[in-house]
């Protein structure tokens, strides 16, 4: 198990905390092929039901794991270290992507690296491609990392050394997304069907209760029953008044919960004296806060970094960086390690 760090190190990683199956090859710092199979059996439940989910990650990850290789162009010979999602997550679906990566591990001989899964979202802006050169942040700097289960700002000082500042007090930023999408009636995930249904609204439309929180903590339960009065009281003036208002509804959902998420990020950085900003996790995919986080950038002089979209949502690409920064570490696994749901 050579670690010299002139020698080329080409990583396998796998990512299957939740509902997709996730394959990709990083050799020395760069993506050659990321691979995800995304679970559609959950969508008629309304959310993700982890017995399924686990047993599409059983059929998937083979499949997955070869067209990856095939689609770095490498042989199964190159690769120096195995790199998977330990938590946190469902643990079902961990266990399908740990077990993996011990076997092949162990039946390669070669190293096992563990990673943390919002850690990797987080590494998400440091992911190149062949022939890119991509402007990567610099430390210290600030990641609103935002995504399903969690809402967090995070000091970022070194690759592997990172400080949570603020955090959700109850649903996440995509929880809260997803969950007015449900009584919408949209389908699961709601948060991409409300950015592309927010671009069609007036998103002053109507106004909804923001938290009031200290510190650089989060709370999204309060916007998620305001939302429901809302509807609750215009429903019976109105029986049509979903489907009338649809796209005014989610452009004034997604304003408030892009307003939050703005406010404690602009706060975090006056209090840290940081402008080097970065954002990672599912939400960071919505085109409101990205836009957000652009505009609000230009007007406080921060250096803005965000990640291609499809290293915003799960994807093995951010794990394999992720592991990558921790082989030249030296940070390796044991054999004895098991998955994590709260890590
Ligand atoms: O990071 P992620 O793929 O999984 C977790 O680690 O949780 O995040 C999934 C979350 C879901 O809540 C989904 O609705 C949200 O990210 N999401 C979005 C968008 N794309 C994904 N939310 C708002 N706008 C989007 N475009
Ligand atoms: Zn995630």
């Amino acid at each position: 198990m050579g670690t010299n760090k002139n020698e080329s190190v080409t990583i396998l990683a796998i990512e299957s905390s939740c509902d997709d199956t996730s394959a990709a090859i990083v050799k020395d710092g760069i993506v050659l092929s990321n691979v995800i199979a995304s679970q559609k059996v959950h969508e008629q439940f309304g959310g993700v039901v982890p017995e399924l989910a686990s047993r599409s990650h059983q059929e998937n990850i083979v499949p997955v794991i070869d067209v990856a290789i095939k689609n770095a162009g490498i042989s199964k010979e190159d690769i120096s270290a195995v790199g998977f999602t330990r938590g946190p997550g469902l643990l079902g679906s961990l266990l399908v992507g740990t077990s993996f990566a011990k076997g092949y591990a162990l039946s390669k001989n070669i190293p096992l690296i563990e990673v943390n899964h919002l850690q990797a979202h987080v590494l998400a802006s440091f992911i190149q491609e062949p022939n890119e050169n991509v402007a990567m942040p610099k430390f210290p700097f600030l990641c609103l990392l935002v995504s399903g289960g969690h809402t967090q700002i995070i000091i970022v000082r070194d690759y592997l050394e990172m400080e949570i500042i603020g955090e959700t007090i109850d649903d996440a930023a995509g929880e809260a997304f997803d969950k007015c999408a449900k009584v919408l009636g949209l389908p699961y995930p709601g948060g991409p069907v409300v950015d592309r249904e927010a671009a069609k609204g007036n998103q002053l439309a109507f106004s909804f209760a923001k938290p009031k929180i200290p510190n650089l903590g989060f709370s999204f339960s309060g916007l998620k029953t305001s939302f429901l009065y809302l509807l609750r009281d215009k429903l019976v003036v109105n029986p049509n008044f979903i489907e009338e208002n649809t796209s005014d509804l989610c452009a004034s959902l997604q304003k408030t919960i892009v307003d939050i998420l703005i406010d404690k990020l602009v706060k975090a950085s006056k209090e840290t004296g940081i402008t080097e900003i970065v954002i990672g996790g599912g939400v960071s995919a919505n085109s409101g806060l990205r836009n957000a986080i652009l505009a609000t950038g230009d007007k406080r002089g921060w250096n803005t970094y965000l990640p291609k979209l499809k290293y915003t949502t799960d994807n093995a690409a951010m794990i394999g960086i992720t592991a990558y920064f921790k082989y030249l570490k030296g940070e390796f696994s044991s054999q004895e390690i098991s998955p994590l749901a709260r890590y």
